[in-house]
């Protein structure tokens, strides 16, 4: 076979080995060790510099007496989910399995004895559901010899007399050796915080689980050089903008704002809030990992269990517009809320505080629609439809006609029978409601220079938008923030926008802070920062760009290390200004 062969075929293989994943779409991950003991989350043993000898007698008191793996695999299964990813290994070194390499394990220093692993391996098998396990293959906070970038346990040893190979040929390639073996098919394996491992370690990892189970799919934290491992993991609650992933993805979530269990973190995620999560994420063609963080009892917390139940009876009610769907063909946000799609069929999932009255108006669409009806309509009445042309813009308005009241709990769903889902007016287009958003990677971005004093990569960001009702057009800035970022520090170089001839130089201020997002989440808020009013005298096709050092290189060459930015810069937001808004 020729090398062009040969790469056809690896592609091949690993699209057959992504197919489970891909139809997923929704999982449960699952922060569970010793760390639920002091309840304050997986990293308190770092946070607090715990000595090695004191950390490890809390496995003395580890007693999970009410853990029930069929309880937890089939709170997964009720709740939509088709893969459990959990924590075998986490940072603390402490092994949540039989481990025969190291005996700081939950068989061998516990009272407890048993092997959840084991437990949940023959209740994933009974559920239908596949197993996964998380190993922290750098960071082992226990282990002499394991070296990271930056989190190393420095109060117990010496930097200068660990030996990494030690760690990684005694330890983390045997326990993988036992993950891969000792409990079934494993779906994949999920890697975490590479900093620092080389790229050579990184390729001896993923062959190594390669070699145990060609099946077993890789994430792409194994390894911070990009592009290794089967699929991106975004940063910790990140959701990306449309146009940002050309890799299959995942966003792992959590329901509070802490991965391991820590009672005082009250802050729960809502299910409705959280519905909207699972839709925008699989509207941009990712799956979601939503966290649960179980008791040192072994219980899964009761405000994450109601929540699940809540989300199940909507996934399984609406299965049909999530599991097995591409992304959205539009490369932007509804304001009524996100699309998802199969061949022949568009979801339209309406967010239920944004149910039009009357009818639901979406642009852009080319193709023959055959019949438009409501998901939750057993009877599939049909929706009365009316498809128009704007000769001038070169654009298509569809409009469904819709009961007074949404039919769902959170959001509801449209089917759109369609002739081919691809088949769309191209650009952008201001919405019929006279708003559109564009994020800066679904534009053509270039090397740009010339802001503040140059010493700081630019890049400009620029899309054709369509505008058919003329008028004056306000535009806004989205960015995410955390809460000790200040928009004046990060964008301290300033923005240059352009648009329809006009230009606009400013620093974004902190203008409006929006409470609830589809696609902001802790520890971020979503922000918006007023730029100026442009008037469009005439319907047409317009440019606009953006200019910005927050706009990022499309090809770095390591992952990015996630919420290390304080401020990030999402998008560009249109809106009808002037009264004939509608
Ligand atoms: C981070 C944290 C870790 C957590 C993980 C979840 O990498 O180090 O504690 O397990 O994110 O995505």
């Amino acid at each position: 076979m020729n090398v062009a062969g040969a790469v056809q075929q690896a592609k091949r293989m690993q699209a057959e080995r992504m197919s489970w994943w891909t139809e997923a779409k929704f999982g449960m991950f699952i922060h569970w060790g010793l760390y639920a003991l002091p309840g304050e989350g997986e990293w308190h043993m770092y946070g607090s510099k715990i000595p090695v000898a004191e950390y490890e007698s809390l496995a003395e008191q580890f007693n999970p007496v009410r853990f029930n793996a069929r309880e937890w695999v089939r709170l997964a299964r009720q709740a939509g989910m088709k893969y459990i990813v959990i924590t075998a290994k986490h940072h603390d070194g402490f092994a949540m399995y039989g481990s025969q390499a190291e005996p700081f394990n939950i068989v061998d220093a516990t009272p407890f004895q048993r092997d959840p692993m084991k437990e949940l391996a023959q209740a994933c098998q009974e559920e239908g559901i596949r197993l996964c396990f998380y190993y922290s293959h750098v960071i082992d906070w226990h282990h002499p010899h394991s070296v990271h970038q930056s989190a190393n346990n420095i109060w117990d040893y010496k930097m200068e007399e660990k030996q990494f190979d030690l760690y990684w040929n005694e330890l983390v390639k045997p326990q993988l050796r036992e993950l891969l073996t000792e409990y079934g098919p494993i779906g994949l394996i999920w890697f975490d915080t590479a900093g620092g491992l080389s790229k050579e370690d990184s390729e001896d990892i993923v062959a190594h689980v390669r070699r145990l189970q060609p099946d077993c799919l890789i994430n792409s934290r194994v390894s911070h050089y990009r592009g290794m491992g089967d699929y991106q993991s975004k940063g910790d609650n990140e959701t990306p903008m449309y146009g940002e992933e050309s890799q299959p993805w995942e966003t792992p979530m959590t329901l509070n704002e802490t991965w391991g269990y820590c009672p005082k973190d009250q802050v729960w995620k809502t299910a409705d809030s959280l519905i909207r999560k699972l839709v925008n994420i699989v509207s941009k063609g990712g799956n979601l990992l939503l966290n649960v963080g179980p008791s040192p009892k072994g219980t899964i917390p009761e405000p994450a269990v109601e929540r699940l139940r809540e989300i199940g009876t909507w996934t399984e009610r609406n299965a049909e517009a999530i599991y097995g769907t591409a992304a959205s063909p539009f490369p932007y946000e509804f304001d009524w809320g996100a699309v998802t799609a199969k061949p022949g069929r568009l979801f339209l999932h309406v967010f239920n505080d944004k149910w039009p009255r009357g009818h639901l108006k979406l642009q852009g669409m080319r193709s023959r629609v055959l019949k438009a009806y409501l998901l939750a309509d057993p009877l599939k009445r049909v929706l009365p439809l009316t498809h128009t042309y704007h000769g001038g813009t070169e654009r298509h308005t569809l409009s469904v006609s819709l009961p007074d009241t949404a039919p769902d709990q959170s959001v509801s769903v449209i089917v759109l029978e369609v002739e081919d889902v691809n088949d769309l007016d191209t650009g952008f287009t201001v919405l019929p409601s006279g708003m559109l958003k564009v994020d800066v990677t679904s534009g053509e971005v270039t090397k740009a220079d010339g802001l503040g004093d140059g010493t700081m990569a630019a890049r400009r960001a620029a899309w054709d938008i369509a505008i058919t009702e003329p008028g004056t057009y306000s535009l806004s800035l989205i960015s995410f923030k955390r809460a000790d970022g200040a928009l004046a520090d990060s964008y301290a170089e300033g923005i240059r926008l352009t648009f329809a001839g006009e230009t606009i130089e400013t620093v974004p201020q902190e203008d409006s802070i929006i409470a609830e997002s589809p696609a902001c989440q802790h520890p971020y808020k979503e922000v918006h920062s007023r730029l100026a009013n442009v008037f469009i005298p005439v319907p047409g096709t317009y440019e606009l760009t953006l200019t910005s050092t927050l706009i990022k290189d499309r090809n770095p060459r390591f992952t990015e290390i996630w919420q290390a930015d304080k401020v990030k810069l999402r998008s560009v937001m249109l809106e009808r200004a002037d009264s004939q808004q509608r």
